[in-house]
């Protein structure tokens, strides 16, 4: 499997360079489900996971754990839209950098268009799946917001991601999940109404947030777990120990 490059840092514009890797039925259906769902996005992404779940403040928190200051450089793992772009922009400021990857050609499209409206200089965009994704070496920090959890090799990811940082560099995953002692109908349930991607019966059956959190403890120093929303969501962050140096 070809790995892809984060290229062309200084172009605020869509790399075409990186080859999507891992076109396989799956990942097909997933940016079919993405290109249709990418154009509204922005305003149905408000009601995700349900109507009334604190979406933007979860965002916050996330970027907050992240400790970022004014020019660092943040990778934006499955970034979307770019929704967190806002965010992490007031915290690197335009001497900072934001490296956004993404599979889904059209969800980077609308990226694009919200680097333009706002003039940023300091976006670059990446269209790569985050599983043959090459991590830039040295990064100050990773988050992945509703969205790892959609990639089946999300442990690989996150050792890969948590290799990559700079020492003391952070990692923020942002997911949702399903509560302990959940019965699996009342799962299946719950996630049909959601229903984030196509094959909602693996995700129930992987159980990848299970996975993602085996992965940062064991590659990352200072982890910490948090459940969200009544265990509906996740947020896990952590840190590359500072004996690791690049
Ligand atoms: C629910 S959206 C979340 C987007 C954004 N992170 C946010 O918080 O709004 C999930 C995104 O993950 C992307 N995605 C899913 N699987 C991916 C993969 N294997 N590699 C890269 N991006 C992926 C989709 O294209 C989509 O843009």
């Amino acid at each position: 499997m070809g790995r892809s490059d984060a290229a062309g840092l200084d172009e605020p514009t869509v790399s075409q360079t990186s080859t999507v890797s891992r076109t396989d039925r799956t990942r097909e259906h997933l940016i079919g489900t993405y290109r249709k769902k990418a154009g509204h996005y922005d305003f149905t992404s408000r009601l995700y996971p349900v109507p009334g779940y604190p979406q933007r403040a979860q965002r916050l928190r996330t970027v907050a754990a992240l400790g970022l200051r004014p020019g660092d450089t943040v990778i934006d793992l499955a970034c979307g839209t770019g929704l967190n772009f806002p965010l992490l922009q007031q915290a690197v400021g335009p001497g900072g950098r934001i490296v956004g990857v993404d599979l889904t050609d059209a969800m980077l499209a609308r990226a694009q268009d919200r680097i333009k409206a706002n003039g940023w200089s300091n976006v670059s965009l990446v269209q790569a799946d985050a599983a043959g994704f090459d991590f830039p070496a040295g990064a100050g920090a990773i988050l992945s917001t509703y969205a790892l959890t959609q990639v089946p090799e999300c442990a690989e990811v996150t050792a890969h991601g948590a290799a990559a940082l700079a020492a003391g560099g952070r990692w923020a995953v942002l997911d949702l999940k399903v509560p302990g002692q959940t019965p699996g109908w009342l799962a299946q349930l719950g996630t049909a109404t959601v229903r984030p991607f196509a094959a909602i019966d693996e995700w129930l059956t992987r159980r990848p947030w299970e996975a993602i959190r085996t992965a940062m403890q064991a590659e990352l120093a200072d982890f910490c777990w948090t459940e969200l929303f009544f265990g509906t969501a996740f947020l896990a962050t952590g840190s590359r120990p500072s004996g690791h140096r690049q």
